[in-house]
């Protein structure tokens, strides 16, 4: 895979987007990633994200089977700086899967952002890519919460409330020095909700630098509301 990179220290870089789900909590009749926002998918916008923060030299995108070939078309205008891969059962699979068409080595660091993060400032990105570069084996962006969050057990029943000062709420992209990344996914771990989960498996530290609220992720017909009336108008402005 090309890679664009003509400063002298500044790492390799390459990001992983894993958006082979449904999103059914969107209601949409097509995968989230192709849900449009102000007539431009989530995915173009995640990818344009990526590459314009000026630290991403490609991007590899897990698309669901029968999605294939529509995404390979909305990502036509990226050129050869994108490549479409089909996604797996679960998103680690889907991850794992873009991993391995990415040869080990080529890239210092792997970034891992989700599609549905489609408004991530390139401020985000370049805090990640630089907390690896300087050393960390993984970063993470994150926010403290503002919710009191609570415990419950099967009956709905509180059986804990949290310290919420010691709490974040985690964002994407996340990303790892290539070598972790990989562990982390060949180690055969269950499958995590983000892929930090699997690296603090390993055992190796997970590090944080500030997400940013641009960064929410669009879930529900609530979020994309919100992509439509402040996101989209702030980014295009
Ligand atoms: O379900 P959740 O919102 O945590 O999914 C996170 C991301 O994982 C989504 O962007 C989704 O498209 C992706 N995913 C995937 N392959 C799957 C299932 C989910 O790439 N099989």
């Amino acid at each position: 895979m090309p890679g664009q990179n003509s400063q002298p220290d500044r790492p390799k870089v390459v990001a992983i987007v894993p958006a082979a789900g449904r999103g059914e909590r969107l209601g949409s009749p097509v995968p989230k990633a192709l849900v449009e926002v102000r007539d431009v998918s989530l995915l173009a916008r995640a990818v344009s994200g990526l590459l314009d923060s000026g630290v991403v030299d490609a991007v590899v995108i897990a698309a669901p089977h029968d999605y294939y070939d529509e995404f390979v078309r909305v990502l036509a205008p990226f050129g050869g700086r994108c490549e479409v891969v089909v996604g797996g059962h679960d998103r680690s699979s889907s991850v794992r899967l873009a991993l391995d068409s990415v040869p080990p080595g080529a890239y210092d660091v792997v970034l891992v952002h989700d599609a549905a993060r489609a408004f991530a400032p390139g401020e985000v990105v370049r805090a990640v890519v630089n907390a690896v570069h300087g050393g960390a084996p993984a970063t993470i962006p994150v926010l403290p919460v503002t919710d009191t969050v609570k415990v419950v057990d099967a009956a709905g029943v509180v059986t804990a409330t949290q310290d919420r000062g010691v709490l974040r709420a985690v964002q994407t992209p996340q990303g790892f020095a290539d070598a972790v990344i990989r562990a982390a996914h060949a180690a055969g771990f269950d499958a995590a909700t983000d892929d930090a989960g699997l690296v603090e498996q390993l055992g190796e530290n997970v590090s944080t630098v500030p997400g940013h609220p641009d960064a929410m992720k669009i879930t529900t017909a609530f979020d994309l509301a919100i992509a439509e009336a402040v996101l989209a108008p702030k980014e295009e402005a």
